[in-house]
């Protein structure tokens, strides 16, 4: 294609406009956020260049439509902040030695960061579950952004772009895959250059509306003041403490964490820091249980969610019972993002009005499916899909009865 009937991208609208592509998506989505002074720059570039939108930026475009009159029935809705990046895994046939240069058989981009696996597990289901999902999260300037915004545009995820820099890019991640199936991974840091996510919620929640903010755990620290006020503001409020730095993973962090959050996801490595206790899973099980007990969750709905791996999880309810899972056996490839897929689908059947004993079950089957393909989000489970599995009993009825309390 000749260079002067391309059309132009929203890439280049950014660049002539000097500013983040985010900020070009939140001019195009209506977002408050944009400084008049930076609208103005954007609007600017898109008639120099002559930009017409493409399909993420119709999309945006309909939902600014749909927010300024036509309102859709008001459904579920879950707001993830945090980890969003791209992977590039190479599979190799041993890990390198310095000086080393190997050729993998192939080098994959694929999205990850585990605020976005939420929301696209989130809104991978569909069907009775539908919920509307969005993102917030940092993007850059280079075509790593673009490309994420329109993978998540074509899962269902709007996004909402924290600004970020000019030089700005998106984060990368590398992962190296041994024949073994074992992964050897390098992130980069990510830092969301910003503290308060209020500024990013548009409104409160209507009344009789499920609206919850999710928070990875590498957001929580520098988020941790204007948290409460989102509490405040009538959304529900859920954390995954992965990611939560060292000093944060304590009894006493724990109880401020269940206090502060209606619902608080741990994984098993992260139990065991916090407990400084590395012994089996039903003591694991038992101590978290004790833990949850020393707390009264003030305002918080107070469910508190402990992911097992293949053992599947468990679920503390507010009135202290405990909920056993187990995992249906499946044939595992990649655990990448099992935890993020078990969140969100758990908020995305819960939200939609599913019991804390159901959406535990439905949480376990699409995050151990999940592990049968490659990638954070290379197997997204649709509603159907949990439906038709939740009739073949793996394990139910024995969680079901071993849902009596644990003394
Ligand atoms: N090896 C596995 N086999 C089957 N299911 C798994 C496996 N690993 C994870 N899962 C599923 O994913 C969920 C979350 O996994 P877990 O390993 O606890 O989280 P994380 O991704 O944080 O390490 C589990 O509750 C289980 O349903
Ligand atoms: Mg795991």
């Amino acid at each position: 294609m000749s260079q002067n009937t391309r059309r132009p991208t929203i890439h280049e609208v950014a660049r002539v406009a000097g500013v983040s592509i985010g900020t070009v998506s939140n001019v195009l989505n209506g977002t408050a956020v944009v400084r008049p002074e930076l609208r103005v720059q954007v609007e600017q570039a898109i008639t120099t260049l002559g930009y017409r939108p493409n399909t993420i930026a119709r999309m945006l475009i309909a939902r600014r439509a749909r927010e300024s009159g036509l309102r859709i029935s008001a459904g579920p809705k879950l707001t993830s902040v945090g980890y969003l990046s791209v992977d590039y895994t190479a599979r190799v046939d041993a890990l390198p030695r310095r000086d080393d240069r190997l050729t993998a058989a192939g080098i994959e981009k694929s999205l990850g960061g585990p605020a976005a696996n939420v929301a696209v597990m989130a809104a991978s289901l569909g069907g009775r579950w539908a919920i509307a999902c969005e993102l917030v999260t940092a993007l850059g300037n280079d075509t790593d952004s673009e490309w994420a915004l329109s993978q998540l545009a074509a899962r269902s995820v709007e996004t909402i772009a924290i600004r970020g820099g000019l030089d700005r890019r998106l984060s990368r991640c590398i992962i190296l895959v041994e024949p073994d199936g074992r992964r050897t991974i390098v992130n980069e840091p990510f830092v969301l250059e910003e503290t308060n996510v209020v500024r990013y919620l548009d409104h409160a929640p209507e009344d009789g509306k499920c609206h919850c903010v999710h928070f990875d755990g590498y957001q929580v620290t520098t988020m941790a003041d204007s948290i409460p006020r989102v509490h405040d503001l009538g959304f529900i409020t859920s954390v995954h403490t992965t990611g939560l730095p060292q000093d944060w993973r304590t009894p006493e962090a724990f109880r401020h964490l269940r206090a502060g959050f209606d619902l608080v996801f741990v994984n098993r490595d992260v139990a065991r820091d916090i407990l400084q206790f590395s012994g089996s899973d039903s003591e694991i099980v038992r101590r978290v249980q004790r833990l949850c007990l020393d707390t009264l969750p003030s305002k918080a709905k107070g469910l508190v969610l402990l992911t097992l791996g293949a053992s599947g999880a468990a679920l503390f309810a507010a009135d202290d019972k405990v909920l056993m899972q187990s995992a249906p056996p499946v044939e595992t490839v990649d655990t990448t993002g099992a935890g993020d897929t078990f969140v969100g689908v758990f908020l995305a059947t819960w939200l939609n009005g599913e019991s804390p004993a159901a959406a535990l079950r439905y949480a376990v089957t699409a995050a151990s499916l999940s592990t049968t393909a490659e990638g954070a989000q290379g197997r997204r489970s649709t509603a159907e899909d949990l439906l038709a599995l939740a009739g073949e009993d793996h394990g139910v009825a024995a969680a079901e009865k071993s849902s009596a309390r644990i003394a």
